[in-house]
């Protein structure tokens, strides 16, 4: 009798175990499954509309820019409306100097942290590798360090939920060519399909992510890619007073009124952006597009509205730059969405 009631407790506290694990893990809950195929332009989809939660993990350290992401984010970001937060991510701040290049522990952990978060409020996440601006500069030196990342990120990563995607480097520009470039996403799709083989993966132009090299990317073999361009055109637009941007005070008081020709530059540009993804069989997510915060209001609004349609009658998906910065949707201070960007972003 007593045998008996033990094992009934076992079995009632293994029972119990495996239900909360169930519910509180997006890591396993809905990992692929070796027999599992992806419908790649299917996931595009439901990707849908995002938004990025910029300065936050890609500063030096997350903080420094004035960013600290809290769960409660996920939470307001899901209830306005949105399907997928893109993270940025500084891993190459957070590694050892020298080879095998491994990653803080505690970084680690946090990223995780806020990968379940974003899960849990029932957001597809898209990681990446971010402001590795080194690899820039001197691509030759660095590659290694980047294959390396991937590595023990792709083995890190293998068993969570399908709808994380990885985005293998953060607009690529200077130093790493197009050509280089060509070569190095190649290898980094090779090196994640080793423990990855459905998982999406998603791979942007050498020009700062932008149109101007579209012509020479070369995706590699794989029917689990996703392309992304980065929108900021007409860039003294959108980058008027931008800190960070030499000159672009002298830009300030540009405005964007939805006229016919403005209008026209910005369809023709994704019409050449549909035209290359229908010739190359992907789908597009336009992973940052945004006007920053010193161009007025309704310039900002149109601007940002007319963009996000020209997107969506295409069918890409989508992710605003960026949350609660200086491009940013939201007041985190004030606690409350800025509507003239939120309407233009969720028109419903
Ligand atoms: C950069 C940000 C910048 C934004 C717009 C992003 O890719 O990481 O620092 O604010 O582009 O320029």
């Amino acid at each position: 009798m007593k045998k008996e009631f033990s094992l009934l407790r076992i079995l009632f506290f293994l029972i119990l175990s495996f239900v909360i694990f169930k519910c509180k893990s997006p890591v396993n809950n809905d990992s692929y499954a070796e027999s599992d195929t992806i419908d790649i332009f299917e996931y595009n989809k439901e990707l849908g509309r995002g938004i990025n939660l910029g300065n936050a993990l890609e500063a030096p350290s997350e903080g420094d820019w004035g960013v600290t992401i809290r769960e409660e984010h996920f939470s307001i970001i899901k209830k306005a409306g949105f399907y997928n937060v893109r993270i940025p991510i500084r891993w190459s701040a957070h590694t050892l100097v020298d080879s095998p290049y491994t990653i803080n522990h505690n970084f680690m952990n946090r990223v995780d942290q806020v990968i379940y978060q974003a899960l849990n409020n029932e957001l597809k996440v898209v990681i990446n590798v971010h402001h590795y601006n080194e690899i820039m500069e001197n691509p030759d030196e660095e590659k290694a360090k980047l294959y390396s990342i991937w590595r023990q990120l792709s083995s890190h990563y293998q068993d969570f939920s399908a709808h994380l995607s990885f985005e293998i480097l953060n607009e690529p520009n200077d130093q790493l060519t197009p050509e280089l470039w060509n070569v190095y996403s190649a290898d980094l799709v090779e090196i994640i399909r080793n423990k990855n083989s459905m998982r999406p993966i998603i791979i942007g132009t050498a020009s700062w992510g932008g149109l101007s090299s579209l012509s020479d990317l070369v995706l590699p073999e794989d029917n689990g890619i996703i392309l992304t361009l980065h929108y900021y055109e007409p860039f003294q637009f959108t980058h008027q007073g931008a800190e960070w941007v030499d000159g672009s005070d002298e830009w300030l008081g540009t405005i964007w009124r939805n006229k016919a020709t403005e209008v026209q530059s910005i369809v023709s540009d994704f019409i050449t952006i549909d035209q290359w993804a229908a010739a190359n069989n992907v789908p597009v997510f336009i992973g940052e597009f945004g006007a920053y915060s010193r161009a007025d209001s309704t310039s900002r609004h149109l601007w940002t509205e007319r963009v996000r349609e020209e997107a969506e009658s295409r069918n890409f998906s989508w992710a605003y730059w960026e949350f609660c910065s200086g491009f940013g949707a939201y007041d985190d201070q004030a606690g409350q969405w800025r509507n003239f960007l939120l309407k233009a972003l969720i028109p419903e």
